[in-house]
């Protein structure tokens, strides 16, 4: 973060959930599993999931509605829009150029970013150099994705994690002493295997044989994520702290990627943050994805949990295999 020209802050954020809910009672009736197995193992009571005519596009731009009215920004005075998305609505265009029409954002550039559940912060760290350099005032920023429509209801050991909704942040230069303060992506590439979807790309396109495969859904090494998670939620959250000159006794509010209350649980123990500081959610939501920090932070906000000056604390991990982490001090 040495180079940064000015700082850069979150000025507004939003997110939005499907209404439907799928519970653990509703799970035991669809696959070989329980809702004692699911909440010990996981966390995770239930999670919503995008109705017929919802995407993630349309739950995107019902995030970003709400992030710029925070931050009192007009669309058209946006110069740009970031997507962390792996559910994109087409392959292509990118949805964030579907979210730039639906909203009227007619002056900004559009791109989608492609970093599975550290999407946001890999968007934050992308927009963020932007408006930093001087290139752009202000960026939006959204984790948003649809798991519902690449989970294979029939594999127990993925269907009972993954939910569906959008998160967004304004970004703006902010004054000395705010905003993003410490930032690291990261990315082991390696590690492909252990979660990934084959289907519909160059490799496999799709066809019959695709679909009988089930080649169209999530498939995951349970275990080999949950070992690379608490490891590098870990490593990462205390460099990135390093870079600002802080330690993990500094932190206000760490909102770390939602996926399983043991990595979390795990991680924070080695970190040493104490829980109340910790913002969960997933029992209500399940891992989804990019949108889970936000989704997090949003909620963390809307209850009082965030004060102006606050040090903020953003962690996540994901398919790639990758992570990224942010170090955030509240307030313009
Ligand atoms: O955003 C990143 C996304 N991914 C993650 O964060 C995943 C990280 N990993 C995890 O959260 C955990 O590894 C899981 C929750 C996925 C699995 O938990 P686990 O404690 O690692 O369980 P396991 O895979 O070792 O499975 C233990 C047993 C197996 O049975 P056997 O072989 O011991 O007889 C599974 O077949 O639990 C069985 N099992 C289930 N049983 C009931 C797996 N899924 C289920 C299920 N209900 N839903």
């Amino acid at each position: 973060m040495e180079k940064r020209v000015r700082p850069v802050g979150i000025t507004g954020i939003g997110a939005y959930a499907p209404e439907r809910v799928l519970s653990n009672a509703d799970l035991e009736r669809i696959v070989e599993t329980s809702d004692e197995w699911i909440v010990t193992r996981t966390g995770i009571r239930e999670r919503r999931i995008a109705g017929p005519e919802e995407t993630t596009s349309t739950m995107a731009v019902q995030a970003a509605r709400q992030a710029l009215e925070m931050a009192g920004v007009r669309p058209e005075e946006l110069d740009l829009i970031v997507v962390g998305t792996v559910t994109p609505d087409m392959v292509f265009p990118a949805t964030a150029c579907l979210v730039q029409d639906a909203l009227g954002a007619r002056r900004a550039a559009a791109m989608d970013i492609s970093a599975a559940c550290p999407g946001f912060l890999y968007g934050l760290g992308v927009a963020s150099q932007m408006v930093a350099t001087g290139l752009y005032e202000k960026a939006l920023v959204i984790g948003a994705d649809t798991l519902s429509r690449i989970t294979d209801y029939q594999d127990r050991s993925t269907c009972v994690l993954f939910g569906d909704a959008a998160g967004a942040a304004v970004l703006e230069p902010v004054s000395e002493g705010r905003g993003i303060l410490g930032l690291e992506l990261g990315a082991d590439g390696s590690g492909r295997d252990h979660l990934y979807l084959p289907g519909g790309g160059s490799k496999h396109p799709a066809s019959h044989e695709t679909v009988e495969q089930r080649l169209h859904y999530v498939k995951m090494n349970g275990k080999e994520v949950f070992k690379f998670a608490v490891r590098v939620m870990n490593e990462s959250t205390l460099r990135v702290l390093a870079q600002a000159g802080l330690t993990p006794a500094d932190v206000d509010l760490l909102v770390p990627h939602q996926a399983n209350l043991r990595i979390i649980e795990a991680a924070v123990e080695r970190l040493g943050i104490p829980w109340e500081k910790v913002v969960v959610n997933l029992d209500r939501y399940g891992n989804t994805s990019a949108a889970a920090i936000p989704l997090a932070l949003t909620e963390a906000w809307r209850a009082g949990r965030i004060r102006d000056g606050d040090l903020l604390l953003l962690v996540s991990f994901g398919a790639g295999l990758v992570w990224g982490a942010v170090a955030l001090r509240w307030g313009r």
